[in-house]
């Protein structure tokens, strides 16, 4: 009931395909062998039947004897059998041909495949060294950020900043806001702006941009001539402050190289000549607004607003 099931050997399919092949060609070759000496004895008899035996001694074609003729005729039908069996292998018969024509295009087709995979995961790297590049570009570009140019000002409703080079008023809060800001940092101004001022501020680098080759500026001041080059004096710092006045806010805000503005915003209209450019809200978003009233130090009310770009 439970006798040992007889083992089948295990060949794969391919071996088999090659031993059965191989028995074929043994049998081709032992055919054309077999051939080969049926012809040698074929010949013996036939010369021997005609020159021993006398058969058909007188029957020769243009004076040449029929066994020759005989002779050549098998001769040129073992070569045919020769060249079938090493030149055209045409004894492995149709269906041979046709398995070996599909394992060539299966051959191929596999082959087609890997360049197929290869290619796509070269693709694949490429795209990923792309998004890495990428990245890292948007990292440079943000650590380009960790700078924060940022515009501080205090403007009016109407966005009046400024009247025959003054300030229009007196909020002791903003002026303490400004100070806290910017101690410790790069202010860039224009020429106007500096003249303002008594003096240059405490504790801060003042850097001064006028057209004016000999401009002559109190001790410490950077005088550059451009608003290029007053930031690029203050690249080192992790938050240069544009403290006015009215040509150079706007000339950093169209030329769109501010990150942020601190705002003080008065909430009266005033007369000046010198203004605040409108910001737009499509580009600007207000991040933080405090609320300040009037009080026995300041006589208008005014809120600190800051703005982010979008
Ligand atoms: N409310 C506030 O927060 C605030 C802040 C700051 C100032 N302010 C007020 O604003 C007023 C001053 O503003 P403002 O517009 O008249 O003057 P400003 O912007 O302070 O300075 C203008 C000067 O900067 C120089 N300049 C401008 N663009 C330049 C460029 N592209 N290249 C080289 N130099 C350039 C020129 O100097 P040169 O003429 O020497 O060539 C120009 O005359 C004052 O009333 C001040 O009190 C108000």
């Amino acid at each position: 009931m439970f006798g040992k099931k007889k083992q089948q050997p295990q060949i794969d399919k391919e071996q088999l395909e090659l031993i059965e092949n191989a028995q074929k060609r043994i049998k081709q070759k032992k055919r054309l062998y077999a051939h080969f000496v049926l012809f040698l004895i074929g010949c013996v008899l036939i010369i021997a039947a005609n020159t021993v035996l006398g058969i058909g001694k007188d029957f020769t074609i243009a004076g040449i004897n029929w066994f020759v003729y005989a002779i050549l005729i098998w001769l040129f039908l073992f070569l045919y059998h020769l060249f079938n069996v090493f030149v055209t292998n045409k004894f492995m018969g149709k269906a041979w041909e046709q398995q070996q024509m599909e394992k060539l295009v299966a051959k191929q087709q596999h082959r087609i495949d890997q360049l197929k995979e290869s290619f796509r995961k070269e693709e694949e790297i490429k795209a990923k060294s792309e998004v890495f590049n990428e990245l890292n570009s948007s990292e440079a570009v943000e650590t380009k950020k960790d700078s924060e140019l940022t515009i501080i000002v205090a403007a009016a409703e109407n966005d009046a900043i400024g009247r025959g080079n003054q300030l229009i008023w007196h909020l002791s809060d903003d002026l303490k806001r400004f100070k806290s800001l910017t101690s410790g940092h790069h202010i860039i101004m224009g020429r106007k702006t500096l003249e303002s001022f008594p003096k240059p501020l405490p504790n801060r680098t003042h850097v001064v941009i006028t057209r004016q080759r000999d401009y002559k500026a109190p001790e410490g001041v950077i005088i550059v001539h451009s608003l290029e080059d007053a930031i690029d004096a203050a690249k080192s710092d992790s938050q240069p402050f544009i403290i006015g006045g009215g040509q150079i806010y706007k000339q950093a805000l169209s030329a769109n190289l501010v990150d942020k503005i601190e705002l003080t915003r008065v909430h009266e209209d005033f007369e000046a000549d010198a203004f605040f450019p409108k910001i737009d809200t499509t580009i600007w978003k207000e991040t933080n607004n405090v609320f300040n009233k009037k009080d026995a130090e300041h006589e208008h009310e005014f809120s600190f607003i800051t703005y982010e770009r979008i």
